[in-house]
């Protein structure tokens, strides 16, 4: 299925009218095309991708430490989170790993996986059949439809909260993943690598409660041995990939150290236009 996936959950980057897929384009009502990627993806940006996307090499480490199994608690604990969902958007969604898991087995769910990375999106277009990966920039604007959405997921990524209350469906429901200070903290130690800000939960819930009600929190905690190969991956997949650090020799125990945290849309959210009336029932 692929970007077939996404039919009638995406909006136009220019104009915010309907985007309606076709074989080879997706096209709104006022004439502007995108071309659809061989590789299944299709490219939203506006312009080139920015210096921080995250690079084919960040992908593919990435890749790696997740099929090792070594972070299967976490995915496991978002995809217990995100219900019986049928419309899933994961923001920042890397691999697609994520939101596979979060589909379940459930034939007729949907996935959507936007990321600014075209390296992440090709990666994401194969994870799945029920998935469409698209390229854009959470803060240009999700190229999503008002409230056509179960589930916003958001992983270790950037959160624009307006733009996923507004694709949210009045009783959707938004997962956002957060490192610990403790999460990796050996690695981040040894190896110079960039810490976590103590202050970044509470940042995230005086921002949140504008538009967003805090329904559950979870915090994951444990324990990674991870060898050297499966360290530099995880040192590899990460910002600090930019900076080049000196790689592991030896086998490396470290924590993983997360809290997921599960909000409902406030409603009457100001500046957040009504639902379309189909689904206000
Ligand atoms: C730390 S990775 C997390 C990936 C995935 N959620 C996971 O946990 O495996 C952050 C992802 O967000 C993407 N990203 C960074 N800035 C973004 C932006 N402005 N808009 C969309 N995606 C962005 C990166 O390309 C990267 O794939
Ligand atoms: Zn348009």
């Amino acid at each position: 299925m692929g970007i077939a996936a996404a039919g009638g959950l995406l909006a136009c980057p220019h104009c915010g009218g309907d985007l309606e897929l076709g074989s080879a384009t997706a096209r709104c009502a006022r004439g502007h095309s995108f071309d659809i990627a061989r590789q299944g993806y299709l490219n939203l940006l506006a312009g080139p991708q920015p210096g921080n996307a995250d690079t084919a090499a960040m992908v593919a480490a990435r890749g790696r430490v997740l099929g090792s199994g070594a972070f299967d608690r976490v995915l496991g604990l978002v995809a217990h989170h995100s219900g019986p969902a049928r419309r899933v958007l994961e923001v920042g969604a890397g691999t697609g790993d994520y939101l596979r898991r979060s589909l379940g087995d459930n034939p007729d769910a949907r996935g959507l996986a936007v990321d600014v990375s075209v390296p992440a999106a090709r990666m994401a277009a194969r994870a799945d059949g029920r998935i469409a990966s698209v390229v854009a920039d959470v803060w240009s604007g999700l190229p999503v439809r008002d409230h056509c959405v179960d589930t916003v997921l958001c992983v270790f990524a950037p959160r624009n909260l307006v733009e996923f209350a507004r694709v949210l469906v009045p009783a959707g429901r938004l997962l956002v993943l957060t490192p610990n200070p403790g999460h990796l903290a050996v690695l981040r130690e040894r190896y110079g690598l960039l810490s976590i800000h103590p202050d970044k939960q509470e940042r995230l819930l005086a921002a949140a409660s504008e538009f967003f009600d805090l329904r559950t929190t979870s915090r994951i905690r444990t324990r990674v041995e991870l060898t050297p190969a499966l360290a530099a991956d995880v040192i590899g997949m990460g910002p600090n990939a930019f900076h080049d650090p000196e790689l592991p020799g030896a086998p490396v125990a470290d924590h993983l150290d997360a809290t997921l945290r599960v909000f409902e849309p406030v409603s009457g959210t100001p500046g957040i236009p009504d639902p379309p009336a189909a689904l206000r029932d």
